[in-house]
């Protein structure tokens, strides 16, 4: 047996759930992943293993399924949990909310039981800048502080939201109990060096950078830039696109946080964002791409997205200050890994 802290990933085959995989064992953690591969492939596990130089342990299963998530409690001794899986298309979870409320909060409940009854106090949540909504409309508001009143504006972000909320509740039920750090994630991409791991959603992408990227792959004919007519720089909307690798990166200085709380016996529940701090156009991610894939892609305008607004950028202090974490890499950066 190593002497390694043990952490249970779930979503640990997805975008950023695999990313964060490589910076846990980079760091001297061992890791148990579940999946239930909805979105994603078991072909991940395996060039995961490639990256990190031996084997991971994962298993299939859904988090609703709590009998088979129980398993995997009782066949481990784990010490912490980061929790990514979720359902988390914004415009899917407007037509299906009920499929969304049902598997997001069903899967947070199973898992929370779980790491109750397990004795397991520590967890590290993926949330997302989703839950602030439309934070132009609140005076002084950009870049975005975690003190910004919550507003989601689509069900994956209300059950973002809720879960927030139940984590609160049960840190308050038990002060000195709980560790959670809540993670709010802006525009996450990029992907690994490597190449062996990224982002490879099935169908047609959402995202701006997935979308050039099959765009340049000529699966997709042009990109449509959603709206040239904002109150910006040159006129198109305004995101805090932060690096994978960084991203990544925020979830072992969160973890290490919390664990000095554990030796501390303090119990904590609290939010950081993770974000670059720094707004970019989609026009400037649309050059950035351009440049590193070395020709330009087709685009056109279009007019603007319905739930659209004009600005989400992060503000990052807080993260910088008390997790110490700082990101490294631009938008430039994350075309050039992605292209690779
Ligand atoms: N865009 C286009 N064309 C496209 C896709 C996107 O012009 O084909 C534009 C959008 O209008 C927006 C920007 O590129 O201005 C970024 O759009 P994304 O769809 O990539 O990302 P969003 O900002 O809409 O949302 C993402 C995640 C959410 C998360 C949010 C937090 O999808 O889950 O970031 O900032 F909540």
């Amino acid at each position: 047996m190593s002497g390694r802290k043990t952490v249970l990933v779930t979503g640990g085959t997805g975008y950023i759930g695999s990313h964060t995989v490589v910076e846990l064992y980079e760091n001297g953690y061992d890791c148990i992943l579940v999946d239930n591969l909805h979105n994603s492939s078991s072909q991940l596990v395996a060039n995961l293993e490639t990256l990190v130089g031996e084997p991971i342990k994962f298993y299939q299963t859904d988090l609703c399924d709590k009998k088979g998530l129980e398993q995997v409690f009782r066949e481990n001794r784990i010490d912490s949990v980061i929790h990514f899986a979720s359902l988390k298309a914004v415009g899917e979870s407007a037509k299906v909310p009920l499929r969304y409320y049902r598997k997001n909060i069903l899967a947070a409940l199973n898992l929370l039981e779980l790491m109750e009854q397990y004795e397991v106090k520590i967890l590290v949540f993926a949330s997302s800048a989703t839950v602030y909504g439309d934070a132009t409309k609140q005076p002084g508001m950009i870049p975005i502080p975690e003190t910004c009143p919550l507003g989601p504006t689509n069900p994956y972000g209300s059950t973002k939201v809720i879960i927030e909320k139940l984590l609160h509740d049960l840190h308050i039920s038990d002060e000195k109990l709980w560790k959670f750090a809540i993670l709010r994630y802006f525009n996450p991409i990029g992907a690994h060096p490597s190449g062996l791991i990224g982002e490879d959603p099935s169908g047609v992408p959402n995202n701006l950078v997935p979308y050039m990227a099959q765009v340049a792959s000529g699966k997709i004919e042009k990109l449509r830039i959603f709206g040239n007519d904002y109150d910006t720089r040159d006129g198109t909307a305004i995101r805090d696109y932060v690096h994978v690798v960084d991203l990544a990166k925020g979830h072992v200085a969160a973890l290490r946080y919390l664990e000095k709380k554990d030796d501390e016996n303090e119990g904590i529940c609290r939010e950081w964002n993770l974000g670059s701090g720094t707004g970019s156009t989609v026009l400037e991610v649309y050059n950035a791409f351009c440049k590193a894939y070395g020709k330009e892609i087709p685009y056109e305008i279009v007019g603007r997205r319905d739930g659209d607004v004009i600005n989400l950028t992060a503000k990052i202090d807080r993260a910088v200050k008390e997790l110490n974490w700082k990101p490294q890499l631009d938008v430039a950066d994350a075309c050039e890994s992605l292209c690779r």
